[in-house]
């Protein structure tokens, strides 16, 4: 078991007193979890202080060079005010494959689990009580080593902050418009895009800048060689339903591997649709459109939850979706997700870690 070292707040803050006006991740509570890693000594002195800013030298490895990673979860409160998370063990499981990539000390995923665990113990307030609304988990680690040549760090730090949240999307549940990004890359094959490390996202900016000037919420992006195959829209996974098969783009090593995407397609399948996990080409997806054959299109995440795309521009070619609203397929998804996470159906996937 973990030995944290635990120092709470004398300053408590308010909590929101509107939780259906939360936004997503402007909010922090009281305190936050800290473990560090230096050579030879290994992860250590995990604890739990106070949140509040955090001292770097400006010459931060992390600062400089983006050897950073991170993860997202939920903690959800149920109907009799139990609070639950889902799949903990895959975030943290994921987090070791990140590390490995950009050479980050792996930590032991039982000590980050305890470490949350404690903290959510301390935070339990904190988990808003308004449908549609959860605690949402960010864990990362930083390279702190004060030294501006480029190699992997001796020195990191280990957090875990929280922050109640709503939708993702301003638009919730309704459907988002996504552009497909012909003109920039975010990643390829033999790079970091299976990673979750903030160069994936700081790469995407630029084309979410432009989409937004166009009025649209996200950016789908194609493969970054040929410019011909979808991948991933950045803050979610993506699928399409075409002629009632539901297909989406296999994890060829430039794809973020969603947990809310391996879910929903157990769930899929579990319900009898044909899941085909293959290359889609964009012009694939347009022919569909055209010959009337695409059903839906989603997007699954942790933060985005299942996102109906009612919208979908690929140059001067404007796809509308399904009329677009939501469809069967997203609905489904949609309601046995949320319905598993926030305890209203039972889970028999065994997906829900019950926080004592
Ligand atoms: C998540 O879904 O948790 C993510 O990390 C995506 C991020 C863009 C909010």
């Amino acid at each position: 078991m973990l030995d944290i070292k635990i120092e709470r707040t004398a300053a408590p803050k308010e909590k929101p007193a509107d939780e259906t006006k939360l936004g997503f991740g402007h909010i922090f509570t009281d305190h936050m979890f800290i473990m560090n890693y230096d050579t030879g000594m290994g992860w250590h002195d995990a604890r739990i202080v106070p949140y509040g800013e955090i001292s770097l030298s400006p010459a931060a490895m992390c600062l400089h060079y983006g050897q950073e990673i991170f993860e997202g979860l939920k903690a959800y409160r149920t109907a009799d005010g139990s609070i639950q998370l889902f799949r903990p063990d895959e975030n943290f499981k994921r987090m070791n494959v990140s590390a490995e990539r950009m050479v980050i000390p792996k930590l032991n995923e039982q000590d980050c689990l305890d470490g949350l665990l404690a903290l959510l113990n301390i935070e339990k307030d904190w988990v808003p009580h308004t449908e549609g609304a959860s605690l949402y988990i960010r864990p990362f680690i930083i390279s702190t080593d004060p030294y501006v040549g480029v190699r992997p760090a001796d020195h990191y730090m280990f957090m875990i902050i929280l922050s109640p949240s709503g939708a993702y999307y301003s638009t919730g549940l309704n459907p988002v418009k996504i552009y497909v990004e012909d003109k920039y890359v975010r990643a390829v094959r033999g790079g970091t895009g299976f990673a979750k490390t903030a160069a994936n996202y700081a790469i995407s900016l630029a084309g979410q800048d432009e989409a937004h000037k166009q009025d649209y919420e996200q950016v789908l992006w194609l493969d970054g060689v040929e410019r011909k195959y979808v991948e991933e829209v950045g803050s979610m996974n993506i699928f399409f339903v075409i002629d009632g098969e539901v297909i989406t783009p296999a994890l060829t090593g430039s794809v973020l591997s969603g947990i809310t995407r391996k879910s929903a397609i157990e769930v899929c399948r579990d319900k009898g649709y044909k899941v085909t996990e293959r290359r889609i080409s964009i012009e694939e997806v347009a022919q569909a459109y055209d010959s009337g054959k695409l059903d839906e299109v989603f997007g699954t995440g942790t933060a985005a939850v299942i996102s109906p795309v009612g919208h979908l521009k690929w140059g001067d070619k404007i796809m509308e979706i399904n009329d677009n609203k939501i469809g069967p397929v997203s609905q489904m998804l949609y309601d046995t997700m949320t319905g598993i996470q926030w305890g209203k159906i039972e889970d028999k996937y065994g997906w829900i870690f019950p926080v004592k």
